[in-house]
């Protein structure tokens, strides 16, 4: 493996107290300041509206997707508009299926009960999950020894949220005990302009239209990136220019982080240059790219490749990944000739870096 210095760029996957902090700061609290995502938002207002009226629980619900689309800020959200308390944790904090039932009997009526990366629960774990989601009770075993005995506790019936960027690796049986799954969509120029012209109201930035648009395109489709981006921004418009962001300035400050014009970072950009030059283009296998770019498999899967994916950059087939055209073009290199005739969206080479 090479050496590379600890990755901080806006996806680097380390998260800093920093980061979480200003990030609850700049969650909205309700639905209308959830930007984007309509067809999700219209799916769970009917849905809240009904169980209001019913004077129930919601359904438990599903969120799915990649890193930064706004899956625990919807919880929260959900939570909100049920005005009802949120209790939050995650698959891998619950290390032993007496952590989860002590959490279940703890909650009260009508409660959301949010678990993140749910594809992380352990089995054992996950069984006490079963019938809390079906019948709203819970199998404990009271005693040690001959004398132990099964007691069945009737919990308070809640809503169970469960999030995942790995929609796969959530078992059959669990996902089938969900009322709805939700896929996150990446977000369009227009939401991740709302994001971004709201959270610089928050922080108290200055910004100009076109300095939102600017930050709005480059962000990935992701509203933590837009946010993280913002900030950078901010930092470099207050130390080299007098503090309000206008296009040149973003274009300026995200030039100095290398994120290039699409939005793409050193390590999107070290991934499809090594697809190109170490491995013909591919196919090659997750876990192969992943040791050539000294990154976690995982944070490959999860972070990198659905944008990529998305772009059309890279594509998924059983052998491994490819490098598409436009994935060569983007590099500045020629595809090779099985991938078809070049036929450049991008105009004389202006995005080769
Ligand atoms: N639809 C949205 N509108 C406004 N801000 C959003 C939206 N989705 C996410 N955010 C912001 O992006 C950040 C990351 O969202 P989060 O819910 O933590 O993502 P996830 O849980 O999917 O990784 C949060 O700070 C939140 O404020
Ligand atoms: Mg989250």
């Amino acid at each position: 493996m090479t050496d590379r210095p600890e990755r901080t760029g806006p996806l680097a996957p380390t998260t800093t107290d920093e980061d979480l902090g200003v990030e609850s700061s700049l969650r909205p609290r309700r639905l209308e300041q959830y930007f984007g995502q309509e067809r999700i938002k219209d799916g769970l207002r009917i849905q809240i509206e009904a169980a209001r009226k019913r004077e129930e629980p919601l359904d438990h619900l599903l969120f799915h997707g990649p890193p930064g689309l706004g899956k625990t800020t919807l919880a929260m959200i959900v939570a909100a508009e049920m005005g009802v308390s949120i209790r939050i944790t995650s698959g891998p904090a619950l290390e032993r299926a007496g952590d989860l039932a002590a959490l279940l009997t703890s909650l009260q009526p009508g409660d959301v009960l949010f678990i993140d990366e749910i594809h992380r629960l352990s089995l054992a774990v996950e069984e006490v999950l079963y019938p809390a989601m079906e019948d709203f009770s819970v199998d404990i075993i009271l005693g040690k020894g001959p004398k132990a005995r099964d007691v069945r506790l009737k919990l308070n019936r809640f809503t169970l949220v469960g999030a995942t960027t790995r929609f796969a690796m959530v078992s059959q049986p669990l996902r089938d005990r969900f009322g709805a799954a939700y896929r996150m969509d990446f977000y369009d120029d227009d939401a991740l302009s709302q994001i971004v012209t709201r959270s610089a109201g928050v922080i108290g930035c200055r910004i100009q239209e076109d300095g939102v648009h600017e930050i709005a395109r480059r962000s990935r489709g992701t509203a933590r990136v837009a946010n993280r981006l913002l900030r950078r921004v901010r930092d470099y418009a207050e130390v080299r220019a007098d503090g309000v962001v206008t296009s040149a300035v973003a274009g300026a400050a995200l030039e100095q982080l290398e994120i290039d014009e699409l939005g793409l970072d050193q390590m999107d950009r070290d991934l499809l240059r090594v697809m190109a030059e170490r491995f013909g283009g591919g196919p090659v296998g997750l876990d192969t790219l992943g040791a050539a770019v000294s990154e976690e498999s995982d944070t490959i899967m999860d972070v990198y490749e659905p944008y990529l994916l998305k772009i059309g950059f890279i594509q998924r087939t059983p052998r491994g990944r490819i490098l598409s055209r436009m994935g060569y073009e983007h590099l500045g290199m020629q595809p090779p000739a099985h991938l078809g005739p070049q036929v450049s969206l991008f105009d004389n080479g202006q995005f080769q870096d």
